[in-house]
């Protein structure tokens, strides 16, 4: 499964081409695969991107690769920049604006995971998880506020489903991330005012991802497929798709909600 957007999919999209030109997308975690191909996609409609990460060869290669997806794209990768740390994050944002000009859009994508039954799983190793999804995504926004501020920006957090309904050995990814849905809820209602919108995408079992191929015992992948009413897994394009819609001027009127894109899977998974 490949971690990119196919070739043909601007092509077959139907979204306009430009309709992010001039503006800039700041991501943590941009060179991991759902977060590499939301950012695919918003390059390949006119954005300019940050991609930020922990490491330097990595992100870079990633951002370079990114660049080639459209003649005169910028996108920088922002290496040695770990979530958890507020400063490195205040020092990427600068590093963008100075590179790219400002900022108007955020995908606080970056998180960890493994899956450890409740027992086993130490006080340091849940606070790992809160501190890079939960604590990483606020000091993400906290970093860019001036630049959303300054330009009426939009976040977008990756959240996720599995805390609607309870699973085992995944307590710590659970908090985080109903911690993140309450997050974007409060910052919708507080710099809504100030012209800032903040939603969530949730995405459900996505093909190619570590949710499936690291996360999801393999004896266990069969009876979850047949348990999503869309009858097959999510592609990353799938979460693509979504996040455009989210920052583009068709959903100016969409903040404070989490857009879930499963297949209707949560209603039926329950975790099984
Ligand atoms: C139990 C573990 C563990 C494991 C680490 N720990 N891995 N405990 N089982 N498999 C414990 C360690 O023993 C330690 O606790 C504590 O966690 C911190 O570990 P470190 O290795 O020092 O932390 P760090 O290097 O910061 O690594 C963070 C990490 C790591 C989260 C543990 O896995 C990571 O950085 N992953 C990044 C990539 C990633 O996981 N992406 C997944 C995204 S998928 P002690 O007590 O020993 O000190 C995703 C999907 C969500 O997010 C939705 C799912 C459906």
């Amino acid at each position: 499964m490949p971690n990119t957007l196919s070739p043909d999919w601007l092509k077959k999209s139907v979204f306009k081409p430009d309709i992010f030109k001039g503006k800039v997308v700041f991501v943590t975690g941009g060179a991991g695969t759902i977060c590499r191909v939301q950012t695919e996609a918003m390059i390949l409609l006119g954005a300019d991107a940050a991609i930020i990460g922990r490491r330097p060869e990595v992100t870079q290669k990633a951002a370079d690769e990114m660049a080639q997806l459209r003649p005169g794209a910028k996108v920088i990768g922002v290496g040695n920049t770990d979530v958890r740390e507020v400063k490195s994050l205040v020092a990427a944002a600068e590093r963008t604006v100075k590179e790219l000009g400002r900022i108007d859009f955020v995908i606080c994508g970056a998180a960890g995971n493994f899956l450890s039954d409740f027992n086993h799983l130490s006080s340091n190793a849940f606070k790992s998880v809160i501190s890079i999804d939960l604590l990483g995504s606020y000091n993400t926004v906290k970093a860019c506020f001036p630049e959303l501020r300054k330009n009426k920006g939009s976040i977008l957090f990756v959240s996720a489903t599995l805390h609607y309904y309870g699973i085992p050995f995944q307590t710590h990814v659970s908090a985080a991330k109903a911690g993140i849905d309450a997050l974007s809820n409060a910052l919708a209602v507080e710099l809504g005012p100030l012209g800032i919108r903040s939603n969530c995408i949730a995405p459900g079992a996505i093909a190619g991802t570590e949710g499936i191929d690291r996360l999801l015992p393999a004896d266990m992948r069969e009876k979850a497929l047949s348990l999503i009413p869309a009858q097959r897994w999510g592609q990353t394009e799938d979460i693509a798709n979504g996040t455009v819609y989210v920052f583009s001027e068709a959903a100016s009127y969409v903040s404070g909600t989490t857009i879930v894109v499963d297949g209707a899977g949560w209603h039926t998974s329950n975790g099984a």
